[in-house]
């Protein structure tokens, strides 16, 4: 018989990239495929949670059992998120949200005018874990940063600006699109390394670090 530690909690869940219009036909992404985020959401169910995941444009099914709400932009996903945050013991933000979206999205599709380049006005997006972390009954906050160098550094700095008792941290170039996951846990106490491990097992792991973390 499996282990359920999370019977009984509810887990939410962003997985995937966002998509933030440029006009009707062009969008700026990113190389998230929502492979971790969907792996986390199953192990959770596994483990026994009630889980629901906000996701991003990806090409993958839903976990049997796990519902999922499509989103699109960063905004988007916010709204979703704090529409469903409230009913739920554990927040843990896998999407790789963009951090940028475009001051002016054009109604119609942009032309090219002759020039050789041209100009796009960015505005910051909302910080969605942050946001979470910070409301006043928060859940239990899990984030992760994907890092193309000196991840150890940014990962546990990322965990103290974002106020989140855990952060996974993992190199970028290992992570986007892969099968595999390489994870470092980064808690108050220090980052603690997962060997490299098929993501769904990664994912297997880290549940177990959180539910043992939950308060009782
Ligand atoms: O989807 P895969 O192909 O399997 O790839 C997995 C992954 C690389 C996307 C995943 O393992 C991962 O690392 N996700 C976080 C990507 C990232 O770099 O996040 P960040 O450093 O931009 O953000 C830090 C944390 O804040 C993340 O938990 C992120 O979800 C959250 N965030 C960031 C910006 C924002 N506006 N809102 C947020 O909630």
């Amino acid at each position: 018989l499996q282990p359920k530690p999370l019977r009984g909690k509810r887990v939410l869940i962003t997985a995937g990239p966002t998509a933030e219009p440029i006009d009707p036909v062009r969008v700026l992404t990113n190389h998230s495929s929502g492979k971790m985020g969907y792996a986390i959401a199953r192990a959770a169910h596994e483990a026994g949670a009630e889980v629901t995941l906000v996701s991003g444009p990806t090409a993958l099914v839903a976990p049997r059992g796990v519902l999922r709400l499509d989103v699109d932009t960063a905004e988007h996903m916010l709204a979703q998120v704090l529409a469903e945050v409230a009913r739920n013991d554990v927040f843990i933000a896998v999407a790789a949200v963009a951090d940028w979206r475009i001051k002016h999205v054009s109604p119609s599709k942009l032309k090219k005018n002759g020039d050789a380049s041209m100009t796009l006005e960015f505005e910051l997006n909302p910080d969605i874990l942050a946001t979470v972390a910070a409301l006043p009954n928060a859940p239990y906050c899990v984030g992760f940063a994907a890092e193309t160098d000196d991840m150890e550094r940014h990962a546990a700095e990322k965990r103290v600006r974002k106020q989140v008792p855990l952060l996974v941290g993992n190199i970028a170039q290992q992570s986007f699109g892969a099968d595999e996951s390489v994870l470092t846990l980064f808690d108050e106490q220090g980052g603690h390394p997962l060997p490299r491990l098929p993501k769904l097992a990664g994912a297997r792991q880290l549940i177990a670090q959180i539910a043992q973390r939950l308060p009782r």
